[in-house]
């Protein structure tokens, strides 16, 4: 089985991150496969509904001290190879760097690249860490082909019946064709309409 890790890289962890993890953790769970939020600083507060999710290991050291580094394949968007099924043969460790999504993206995966972790790219197009995460799941796990799974790029969020809302980022569909977000994404992106989805999550 494998283990999906998410290196925190952000000082704070504010709510789009709390939901973005205690989704990881619950599908990551239900598919028997690990999830570890590393590089979490001692002082960093986890929110309560977080710290009770069930599957989340919580780590104060970095990927690199808690993994061999040729065990660990890091999910990167500027990456020259994209993942594929056979890779879930080769690592056993899956890491996402865990930062905000930004529109235009700022790159920040690089400082996780630095480490000189081999890369694997998901598509050409910007996901946010869960959806990342899941489609990585189902390609190395479920062994679907990247290229089969069902997306929708950029949909737009009705907040009112006044105002849409572009999410700039790819999400995989379910069966009804709609964006898979985490529990209680829609509602927080609803609340925070006003302040511009560049940089929330
Ligand atoms: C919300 S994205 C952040 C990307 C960000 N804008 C940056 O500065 O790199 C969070 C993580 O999801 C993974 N990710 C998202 N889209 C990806 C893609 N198309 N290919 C590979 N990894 C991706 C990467 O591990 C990335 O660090």
């Amino acid at each position: 089985m494998p283990a999906f890790v998410v290196e925190h890289l952000d000082p704070e962890l504010g709510p789009w991150s709390t939901l973005e993890y205690a989704c990881i953790a619950r599908e990551s769970h239900a598919h028997g496969a690990r999830f570890l939020l590393s590089s979490v600083p001692a002082k960093l507060q986890m929110p309560a509904e977080l710290a009770a999710t069930q599957g989340l290991e919580v780590e104060q050291r970095s990927v690199e001290n808690i993994f061999a580094k040729d065990k660990v394949c890091l999910l990167d968007p500027s990456a020259q190879v994209e993942l594929s099924p056979e890779d879930g043969d080769h690592f056993e460790v899956f890491l996402f760097g865990g930062i905000l999504g930004d529109d235009p993206p700022r790159d920040r995966t690089s400082e996780l690249r630095k480490k000189g972790y081999v890369g694997r790219r998901l598509g050409p197009k910007q996901m946010t860490t869960d959806t990342a995460v899941r489609v990585t799941r189902m390609v190395v796990q479920e062994k679907v082909p990247l290229e089969q799974i069902p997306y929708v790029d950029y949909p737009e969020l009705h907040i009112n019946a006044h105002e849409r809302t572009e999410m700039p980022f790819r999400y995989v569909i379910d069966a009804r064709g709609q964006p898979i977000m985490p529990d209680g994404m829609v509602d927080l992106i609803k609340k925070d309409a006003d302040k511009g989805v560049g940089d929330l999550f």
